[in-house]
């Protein structure tokens, strides 16, 4: 069976698509378009995937799912049972993530907002680590350690450098000064972990280099100042797993370690966040042309409100109801949204003919897209969870009403 966009999860056979087993028409002729479905096994593959190499290559590796790519209940507890931990940034995060049998020590929180509650909350569940993307956030969480007296660990999560990144602590030698104080008046707090994210989609192997770099060079500040840092968190920004083959997150992983040997770093863990990576290429809508232009202009039943590009998805489309028809002809495609902004790819290659009615798969859709979609008044679209011949409905809009999380 041919394969649609490299997912060996969605496979055409005689003109018929199926999602793993499950043949589309039959969803087609259940629910209404737009309508999403989930890939199970494609999600506990790339998990699987994941481990393999970076277990090969490094003897102490850890992997913790950003929940904020997906944080559908059923979605997040595929990745509980495949004993991944999870990043979290918020307390309903950190509400579902128990619910979902995710222990607090494979559970790390924070992020750029730390208020009290958070704080004591986490302290409260013992969770893994805080981390702290600013100084002044390290002398609070202190306090309230203080108060439970236990010593809590806290992950520095440090600037990438990244162009004009605002995100995280700038480890200058000033800084590393001023931390020192911090901790040696704070004895409730320990620097368990250095984190650096550099961005998302990364395809090029020197930004995860340019990533492990500013920690080597921080890490060296630090330990001038005699803070010693024992782990390492190379955060995420991997693609999706059909746009990143396994052999080249061999060679990242494989770069990254001998960059590690060269300088001689000595580290207790190496820790990796993912998040599009698990779950990216396990999402795909199925939507429909509602109107075509001469100017091979095509507009779709599903639009930037649940397929926003501030998600920055691989996306793939193919004109399912032609599959065998050779997708070369130049198309732009927009969404339903009334503004002239809403519009999912221009010059996109599709089939030579493109009917109102035709159903059109869009893939890669499963990670940010949910997580940034907007409240515009359309309904949202049902949502399916296939593994094998089977698929149930994880979300009804009518019944469930939203999917975030209060
Ligand atoms: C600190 C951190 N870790 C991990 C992630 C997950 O990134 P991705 O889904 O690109 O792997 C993000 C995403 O913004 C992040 O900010």
């Amino acid at each position: 069976m041919k394969k649609i966009s490299g997912n060996p999860y969605l496979k055409v056979d005689k003109k018929k698509i199926f999602v793993d087993f499950v043949d589309l028409d039959k969803l087609l002729n259940l629910y209404p378009t737009p309508f999403m479905i989930f890939i199970e096994n494609r999600i506990r593959d790339n998990i699987r995937t994941f481990n393999r190499v970076f277990n090969d290559i490094f003897e102490n590796f850890e992997g913790y799912y950003s929940i904020k790519a997906n944080f559908l209940p059923s979605i997040c507890n595929i990745i509980q049972e495949e004993k991944v931990g999870a990043e979290i940034i918020s307390l309903p995060e950190l509400e579902l993530c128990l619910t979902m049998g995710f222990k607090p020590n494979q559970i790390i929180i924070g992020g750029p907002y730390l208020p009290n509650n958070l704080i004591k909350t986490s302290i409260h569940n013992s969770l893994k680590e805080i981390i702290v993307y600013d100084l002044k956030d390290i002398e609070r969480i202190d306090l309230i350690a203080k108060d439970f007296d236990i010593i809590q660990n806290i992950c520095l999560r440090i600037n990438s450098n990244k162009y004009d990144s605002k995100l995280g602590i700038e480890i200058t030698y000033e800084s590393a000064n001023h931390l020192k104080k911090i901790l040696e008046k704070c004895q409730n707090v320990r620097i368990s972990t250095i984190l650096s994210h550099y961005g998302s989609q990364m395809n090029n192997i020197n930004q995860y280099l340019f990533n492990l770099k500013i920690i080597l060079k921080s890490l060296n500040i630090l330990k001038e100042n005699g803070i010693n840092i024992k782990n390492i968190n190379l955060g995420g920004g991997f693609p999706e797993a059909t746009v990143m083959p396994e052999h080249q997150l061999k060679l990242i992983a494989r770069e990254l370690k001998k960059e590690i040997d060269i300088n001689q770093l000595e580290y207790e863990k190496i820790i990796f966040e993912p998040g599009r990576y698990f779950v990216g290429d396990a999402g795909v809508f199925i939507a429909e042309i509602i109107k075509t232009t001469e100017k091979r202009w095509i507009f779709l039943n599903l639009g930037n409100h649940i397929c926003p590009k501030f998600a920055r998805c691989s996306l793939r489309f193919y004109n399912i109801s032609q599959i065998d028809s050779p997708h070369k002809y130049k198309t732009s495609i927009a969404g339903i949204i009334p503004s002239e902004q809403d519009v999912l790819a221009k010059g996109y290659f599709l089939t030579e003919k493109i009917k109102e009615g035709n159903h059109i798969l869009i893939n890669n859709v499963g990670a940010y897209c949910l997580t940034f979609s907007s409240r515009f008044p359309y309904l949202l679209p049902h949502i399916l969870l296939v593994k094998n011949d089977e698929f149930e409905e994880i979300f009804n809009p009518k019944e469930n009403r939203d999917f975030s999380l209060n």
